[in-house]
């Protein structure tokens, strides 16, 4: 049986990676077979654009190229990672995909949402997330949040967490604006409670696609 797509999506700082990690414990606990990916990276090109796309000295793209070189990173993820491990019955869990996309490119820079949409369709290579998880916070709270850790650890990739409050506010909103379009596929998380209570929502928010989390352990 293909595997089940799962994604999860929000602001900087909404402690994504954390869950990701959390929720693919709580999986591979209860015998379900689990590959985390991230984005954008997750293969050699990926991670040759991530650097391109996150590290601040590439300095202002035209947003169409910035669009262009998310999808291309992703689409070598969909094809030769994503695509394969779901048809061998993994279930993914992936740290960003397209609604990042719509919600940065399309909400946060104002690219058209008809180019985005036709991208999506023709680059996704009949992929699509089966559940995603937007972890919610407001845009003021995640930025410090991810100022502070990029101060822990010495982080150069900060193009993103270099842009004004404004704009993650303009992201923030396309977030909760694609959950409010996709209410069946798209699950939001308030992400400020501590990790145990934010992971408990995330399971939560599976259990009727993935009902092992309901198993105790
Ligand atoms: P990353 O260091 O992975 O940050 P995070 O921990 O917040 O996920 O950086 C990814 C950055 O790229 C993040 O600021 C969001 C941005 N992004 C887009 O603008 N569009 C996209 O399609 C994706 C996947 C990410």
């Amino acid at each position: 049986m293909r595997g089940y797509f799962i994604t999860f999506e929000g602001i900087e700082g909404s402690g994504k990676s954390t869950q990701v990690a959390m929720l693919k414990k709580k999986l591979e606990d209860r015998g379900v077979p689990t590959l985390c990916v991230r984005e954008p990276g997750g293969t050699p090109v990926g991670q040759h654009v991530r650097k391109i796309l996150l590290n601040p000295e590439t300095g202002d793209l035209d947003p169409l190229t910035e669009l262009l070189l998310f999808w291309a990173a992703r689409r070598e993820l969909v094809k030769n990672v994503i695509t394969p491990a779901l048809e061998q019955g993994q279930t993914i869990v992936c740290d960003r995909f397209a609604d990042s996309t719509t919600a940065y490119q399309g909400y946060g820079r104002g690219v058209d949402m008809e180019i985005i949409d036709t991208m999506a369709k023709i680059m996704r290579n009949g992929v699509w997330p089966d559940r995603t998880i937007i972890l919610d916070l407001p845009a003021g709270a995640g930025l410090n949040r991810a100022l502070d850790r990029i101060m822990f650890k010495g982080s150069t990739d900060t193009r993103f967490e270099d842009e004004g409050l404004e704009f993650h506010r303009r992201v923030r909103n396309g977030f909760l604006k694609i959950a409010e379009s996709n209410p069946d596929r798209v699950k939001i998380v308030n992400a400020e409670g501590s990790l145990e209570e934010v992971s408990e929502a995330v399971a939560g928010a599976l259990e009727d696609i993935l009902p092992e989390l309901s198993n105790p352990c």
